[in-house]
């Protein structure tokens, strides 16, 4: 049995001027995640908000599950402070070097789930020692950095890879696809075994959020 999908609003696509405003559109929408990408401006060209802006988001009422992505070179040295901030879930690059498998260990022990977190142009391989210690994995469908951008369907194989994997080892963790994903797009990665899909473009452009979140839950 698949599992259920999950649709996770990005709030990079939402006001950066009143934040909790856009999170809260989102919960009013429907979905339960709420996704927040982190930028450093090293390990992407691009930078966004950070920890104190989670804090900021649950004094303002957010319950949502912040499921936080973090584009860091060096994220080792932040997943404390953004486990302290109510993140629920911590993912992490695999391309910078650093050391992986300490810091999803250390991400547990802050009482956070983990996540892997693959660009296009790296193969699946390279996680595969990783997949008993994730909860999830995030397969990038862009270059992170930028929202608005095309979908890549060429990362449809490592999809339906990873789902392969995940089958034949009877492995739990949710694999989720983040950048130029609509109903059309999303459609596609769940027919290759996604189940959990980052929206921000479609999602705040959306005329009816809640229909748009709903024809999600149906995927
Ligand atoms: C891109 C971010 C994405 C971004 C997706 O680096 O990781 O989460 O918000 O934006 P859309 O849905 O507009 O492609
Ligand atoms: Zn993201």
């Amino acid at each position: 049995m698949p599992l259920a999908p999950i649709l996770a609003p990005s709030l990079l696509a939402g006001d950066h001027a009143h934040l909790a405003a856009s999170a809260r559109t989102a919960a009013d929408a429907g979905p339960a995640w709420l996704h927040c990408d982190i930028m450093d401006g090293h390990f992407v060209p691009n930078l966004t908000f950070g920890p104190e802006t989670l804090a900021a988001l649950r004094r303002a009422g957010s319950k949502q599950f912040l499921d936080t992505h973090l584009m860091l070179a060096e994220p080792q040295k932040y997943v404390e402070a953004f486990a302290k901030a109510g993140a629920n879930l911590l993912s992490i690059h695999l391309e910078p070097a650093y050391d992986h498998r300490g810091t999803l260990a250390r991400i547990r022990q802050l009482g956070c789930q983990c996540g892997i977190v693959l660009n296009p142009g790296t193969p699946a391989a390279g996680i595969e020692r990783l997949l008993d210690l994730v909860d999830l994995v995030l397969v990038m469908t862009v270059q992170p950095g930028f929202g608005g951008q095309p979908f890549r369907r060429d990362m449809l194989p490592k999809l339906r890879q990873l789902d392969g994997w995940r089958r034949d080892r009877g492995l739990k963790f949710r694999l989720e696809v983040d950048g130029g994903i609509d109903l059309a797009t999303a459609r596609e990665c769940r027919a290759a075994g996604a189940d959990t899909f980052v929206a921000g473009t479609s999602f705040f452009k959306a005329a009816d959020q809640t229909a748009f979140a709903a024809a999600f839950a149906a995927l």
